[in-house]
């Protein structure tokens, strides 16, 4: 077996981490099934994201708090089954990682039945330890913090986060906290840019945004937001890449290529 690399080789963390010290951009999309897996995945993107979005976007929910961990299995194994080269980072849902105990059963059910290549989680200071007793195992997690969905109902809306400075402060500890507990990757969601940018500058692991402004090691969509097919409102940091394209496959790769270049975010999808 040859471990030469190549230009097809599968991206793993060491990948990110490499892509983040050359400062080039890493691009992720979201994905539910095989199709869509395959389809983002050829287009070159280096994570694709099993998100617990999906409870919105595919079944129809007002929030992701009723997704359930066979929901995320049975689409962690689909989009398992598509993708090829990219990793597969899959969403941990809502009271699933209550403690660390319960955190590590369900995070190796992500990975042993649906083939998960790293698990995600919301939470700051609180999952230190969730995060460190996981990565202890062997198993890698991307932290996320900003916006944190499944909180939707304690914030009472989906607004951006650490605009007043104790807030931002807060943010850069529990970022700093989360990397020395293991964390290989972190989402910033709805984040003011500059904010962002610091956590970024601070941090040795690498940072992917969701409006989150342009300075983030990466950038992260949902894939209905960028196909604008998602029903009803779409956030500001979102752009649909369809128009100008006549198939899906162009739009992803005009997604990954302005994510490269540094064309999106534009100043119209982050926040002051
Ligand atoms: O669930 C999801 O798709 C996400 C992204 C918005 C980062 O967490």
């Amino acid at each position: 077996m040859s471990t030469t690399s190549s230009h097809t080789a599968a991206v793993t963390v060491a990948t990110l981490r490499k892509l983040k010290r050359n400062g080039e951009k890493i691009a992720c999309l979201t994905a539910y099934d095989a199709s869509f897996a395959a389809m983002v995945d050829g287009a070159g993107v280096e994570v694709v994201l099993v998100g617990d979005s999906l409870g919105m976007v595919v079944q129809g929910r007002e929030t992701t708090v009723p997704v359930s961990m066979d929901d995320m299995v049975y689409h962690s194994r689909a989009a398992a089954r598509g993708q090829r080269r990219a990793l597969l980072m899959v969403d941990m849902p809502f009271m699933s990682y209550a403690t660390p105990a319960q955190a590590l059963l369900n995070a190796a059910r992500l990975m042993q039945e649906g083939g998960a290549h790293m698990v995600k989680l919301e939470g700051g200071a609180i999952q230190v330890d969730t995060v460190s007793n996981l990565t202890a195992r062997g198993i890698p997690v991307c932290a996320h913090l900003g916006l944190q969905p499944q909180s939707v109902h304690r914030l009472g809306g989906y607004r951006v986060q650490g605009r007043e400075a104790a807030a931002a402060e807060a943010m850069l500890q529990d970022a700093q906290a989360l990397q020395e507990a293991g964390a290989d990757v972190l989402i910033l969601e709805s984040v003011p840019s500059a904010l962002a940018a610091r956590i970024t500058a601070q941090m040795t692991i690498p940072v992917i945004g969701i409006g989150a402004g342009p300075d983030c090691d990466g950038q992260v969509l949902v894939l209905y937001d960028m196909l604008g097919i998602t029903q009803g409102k779409t956030p500001k940091f979102a752009r649909n890449f369809m128009p100008g394209h006549d198939n899906v496959q162009a739009a992803m790769a005009a997604y990954v290529e302005a994510v490269k270049s540094g064309t999106f975010p534009a100043p119209e999808h982050c926040f002051d």
